[in-house]
């Protein structure tokens, strides 16, 4: 007998979701931070970031006297990174930051320097320790590609 169930339809569209929490690895999605923090919480980091910046001793001199500039750039940045609206690049082009930091020296202590300040910044933001576990493996990794000198 000839079996008439009807072929079942293949899908023309998979809808992938957007999954907070990778469930094979159980780690936050970096896409999904943004969603997760929302635009304010960027900028909290980024003015948090500076302020840290600013009374210290060794990356102060590198970065330019007023810092709204710099504190703008690093929001909007990460917040695109971390799966926001691509304001940043609206404005300013493709990230290039290996390139745009090319002008400044980055040895190995001006790296770690910049990773402790961003690390005080997620706390002084009192950003939630799951979510920093994530955004901190992204600053340490990146950072370590903006060396540029020994
Ligand atoms: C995770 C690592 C890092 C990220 C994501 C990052 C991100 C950025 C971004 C988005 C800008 C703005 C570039 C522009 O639009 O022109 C910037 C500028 C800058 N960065 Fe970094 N950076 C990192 C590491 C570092 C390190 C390790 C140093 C030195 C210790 C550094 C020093 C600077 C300086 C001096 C500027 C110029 C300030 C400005 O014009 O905004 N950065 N960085």
């Amino acid at each position: 007998m000839q079996d008439s169930t009807p072929e079942p339809k293949k899908p023309t569209h998979i809808a992938l979701p957007v999954a907070a929490v990778d469930a094979t690895t159980q780690r936050t999605n970096e896409q999904s931070i943004y969603l997760q923090l929302g635009a304010e919480k960027f900028w909290d980091i980024a003015r948090a970031f500076y302020a840290r910046v600013n009374t210290h001793a060794r990356l102060r001199p590198i970065f330019p006297d007023d810092l709204t500039e710099p504190i703008r750039n690093q929001a909007e940045f990460l917040i695109q990174y971390f799966g926001g609206p691509q304001t940043y690049s609206d404005r300013k082009g493709h990230p290039r930051l290996r390139m745009r930091h090319a002008p400044f020296p980055i040895d190995l202590a001006m790296r770690n320097d910049w990773v402790d300040c961003m690390r005080g910044a997620l706390l002084d933001a009192n950003i939630p320790a799951s979510i920093c576990a994530p955004m901190m493996e992204y600053f340490e990794r990146t950072a370590t590609f903006m060396m540029n000198k020994q």
